[in-house]
């Protein structure tokens, strides 16, 4: 064991990837699993709030764009759940573990789309938020994670772009859809900081992912640059931050902002979230409802299996 830890800790030091049969310590092998199923099931559960408006979107073009972004977003989760089954996890045991609240999904997804703006909010905000988190995630240190990272970073710029434009249109519109636009941004943005997790003295994980090369800045240092980014582009389309300490700070080149509400981050995780108990109720029932479909794709691969054999 010595020796292939030492084999293990060389790759990790010289950014060698590490791949699905090489030795890994049990405890590497058990947070990826966790964090990548995770991420598997905040794609999907987040084509639900997205879906929520498919049959209501204003125009065909923006029902086509929002189409292809939530098709897009159940291929990255297939993805990243293919991605924790090189390291042994089983989807059907992730799948009941995120129905019995024994596997997370982002806490963005618990909040409901309740206008054609909130749709724009979530591929601008909660897509830019992504990519600022996914871009990182293109050099973590397993390489079938950082392989489907840079599959679905080429996505997500898409998935931001639309939401930026869509937002934009509104915020240049008449005043009733500017005030659309802007109370968007007033419910979204507060959760969009959230989805970088809890602040690195309150994140157990980050400090052994960080050693390991899970991760490559912390949840801090990636908030920070999805403020920066995201400041100028809510002032460059006439919106607000709806921060009162958001301030550009120019001796650090970064811009300063508010408290996070922690109490309202812990109690969505929690599950007392708005939408927690729907999500997880849809998710049931698509579960449940697609079992026949699994147990005749099972019994179809056997019968072929049988064939080549015979
Ligand atoms: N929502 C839900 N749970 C969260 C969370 C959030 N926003 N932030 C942190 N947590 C959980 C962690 O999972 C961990 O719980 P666990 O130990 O039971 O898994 C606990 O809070 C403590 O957080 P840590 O910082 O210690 O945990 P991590 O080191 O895992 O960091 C993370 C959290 C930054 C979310 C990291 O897991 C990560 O980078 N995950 C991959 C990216 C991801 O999941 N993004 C979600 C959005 S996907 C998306 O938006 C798709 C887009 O196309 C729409």
């Amino acid at each position: 064991m010595d020796i292939q830890l030492e084999h293990f800790d060389k790759s990790i030091q010289q950014d060698i990837s590490i791949e699905p049969k090489d030795w890994m310590p049990d405890a590497y092998r058990k947070t990826l699993i966790r964090q990548i199923g995770q991420h598997a099931h905040s794609e999907v559960v987040g084509m639900l709030p997205e879906g929520n408006w498919i049959t209501r979107a204003p125009s065909l073009k923006r029902k086509a764009v929002l189409l292809a972004k939530v098709q897009d977003e159940a291929g990255h989760g297939l993805y990243l759940y293919s991605a924790a089954e090189t390291l042994g996890a089983d989807r059907d045991d992730m799948m009941d573990k995120l129905i019995a609240g024994k596997m997370k999904y982002s806490s963005i997804f618990n909040y409901p789309t309740l206008t054609w703006a909130d749709v724009a909010a979530i591929g601008w905000l909660v897509d830019g938020a992504a990519i600022v988190n996914q871009v990182a995630l293109c050099r973590t240190s397993y390489g079938p994670y950082a392989r489907a990272m840079v599959r679905i970073c080429k996505e997500e710029s898409f998935h931001q772009r639309q939401g930026f434009e869509a937002m934009m249109m509104l915020a240049n519109g008449t005043p009733e859809q500017k005030q659309m636009a802007q109370d968007a941004v007033n419910r979204f943005w507060w959760p969009a900081l959230m989805m970088f997790g809890p602040s690195d003295d309150h994140s157990p994980n980050s400090a052994q992912s960080m050693a390991w090369k899970i991760k490559r800045f912390s949840n801090d240092e990636l908030r920070q640059k999805f403020v920066d980014n995201t400041v100028p582009q809510v002032l460059q389309i006439g919106l607000q931050v709806p921060d009162p300490d958001i301030r550009f700070n120019e001796e650090t080149g970064h811009y300063e902002f508010g408290e996070i509400n922690w109490d309202e981050f812990y109690a969505v995780l929690k599950g007392q979230g708005p939408c927690n108990h729907e999500r997880i109720e849809a998710r049931r029932k698509a579960w449940e409802g697609g079992k026949w479909v699994r147990d005749a794709a099972a019994v179809f691969a056997q019968k072929q299996a049988r064939k080549k054999v015979a």
